[in-house]
């Protein structure tokens, strides 16, 4: 049974017509009234030109009022952007850092939280990554598992770590990493923590004022439900005080419109990152995501309804032929699977109408909180057929 405040029918996607999709943490289905919402802000556009701000505002502020509300900070700390490796390349372009400073990282991050990090060794920082660890799966060395908090700390233990860039929830595995305990380390070791929310803001709760989280940058494209080329990214005041500009345009400057007066003043809120002109018409439709889907539903209720249709599936596949990855208890949005064959299985499951992904070796499936109990069932008995032909 759905939690009886969880009206399902509120949120209903064309996507669910057409088959079952369990890639939310890949590219998701747009959100209906997003797309609405961006056609409304462009049919404006072609009605009114400059017109339509007056008409529909700016919405890069309801995004960020609403993206705020989400990871309950301030709405001067948000940033609307393009996508994670944006937000990323600004913290990691803009953090001071001198020759033999030490940024850690886990060495299978996603290529948004890996390369921008990798690119300060130029600078003369060295970038050091926490080895894959078992971590309690029992699962072959060969696949991304893991990372020990034992490790980190090891790390931080030399003084020399600046700042810790870490999914909250790994792209391969599913492996959810515990912020608050990192949060503790990089705080008693003086290390900023910046964290990769890709693949969890939208579907876990993330608070980074309670876990000690400087800066956060996640894609709107996955839980998120909304245009892809849209991305957020929150920091803190005192993390943004530290950071040099790396990126500028008109919109970096406080004195707006004033285009001649070309005095350094440059916003300190979240428009520090919002350097020149966005995608409005993007920003609507993620501001629509957000308060029709995330706000409405409530993030305790998105959590709590997806666990529930992970345990359906995690009792309906086939356990002969589908290992689970994760480990017990853990609570992460991505079911990831050992399964023989798996890109071949995720193509028969396409074939008929079940959408998975392979990535590192494991088959992943991600139902959001929308779905039904039917898609589900639906979904394990397509998974299982097609797990069962190899
Ligand atoms: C952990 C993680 N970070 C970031 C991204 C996407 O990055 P970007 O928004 O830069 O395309 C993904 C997409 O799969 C991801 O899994």
């Amino acid at each position: 049974m759905s939690p009886a405040s969880l009206d399902k029918s509120a949120f209903r996607f064309p996507s669910q017509e057409r088959g079952v999709y369990l890639n939310h943490c890949g590219i998701s289905p747009l959100y209906p009234g997003a797309a609405a919402a961006a056609l409304a802000w462009d049919e404006t556009h072609a009605a009114l030109g400059v017109g339509v701000f007056r008409k529909l505002g700016d919405p890069t502020n309801a995004v960020r009022r609403a993206a705020a509300t989400l990871l309950g900070v301030p709405a001067e700390d948000l940033s609307f952007l393009r996508n994670t490796a944006e937000g990323l390349s600004m913290v990691a372009n803009g953090l001071p850092l001198q020759p033999g400073d030490q940024i850690v990282s886990y060495i299978h991050e996603y290529p948004s939280n890996h390369y921008p990090w990798r690119l300060q060794e130029a600078r003369g920082a060295q970038l050091a990554l926490l080895p894959d660890r078992d971590v309690g799966s029992g699962l072959p060395a060969e696949r991304p598992r893991g990372f020990a908090l034992e490790d980190l700390e090891t790390l931080l233990r030399s003084g020399r770590v600046r700042a810790v860039a870490l999914s909250h929830v790994q792209f391969t595995s599913g492996f959810t990493a515990d912020l608050a305990a990192i949060g503790r380390l990089c705080h008693e070791h003086g290390a900023w923590l910046i964290v990769d929310a890709a693949q969890s803001l939208g579907v876990l709760p993330l608070r980074p004022l309670e876990c000690g989280v400087d800066a956060v940058a996640a894609s709107g494209w996955k839980w998120l439900l909304g245009p892809i080329g849209t991305g957020l990214l929150y920091t803190s005041p005192r993390l943004r005080a530290a950071l040099r500009c790396t990126m500028a345009g008109a919109d970096l400057m406080q004195q707006g419109d004033q285009y001649l007066d070309h005095t350094w003043r440059p916003h300190t809120d979240g428009r520090f990152f919002e350097y020149s002109t966005g995608h409005m018409a993007a920003a609507a439709a993620l501001a629509a995501c957000l308060n029709d889907l995330h706000l409405r539903a409530g993030i305790e209720q998105i959590a709590a309804e997806t666990a529930r249709l992970r345990e359906l599936l995690i009792a309906g596949l086939d356990s002969t032929r589908f290992r689970r990855a994760n480990l017990p208890g853990a609570n992460g949005p991505i079911l990831s699977w050992l399964v023989p064959e798996p890109e071949a299985v995720a193509r028969r499951a396409a074939e008929a109408g079940v959408t998975v992904t392979v990535r590192g070796g494991y088959l992943r499936t991600a139902p959001h909180f929308y779905q039904t109990d039917e898609e589900i069932r639906l979904g394990i008995e397509v998974l299982n057929r097609a797990a069962a032909i190899g």
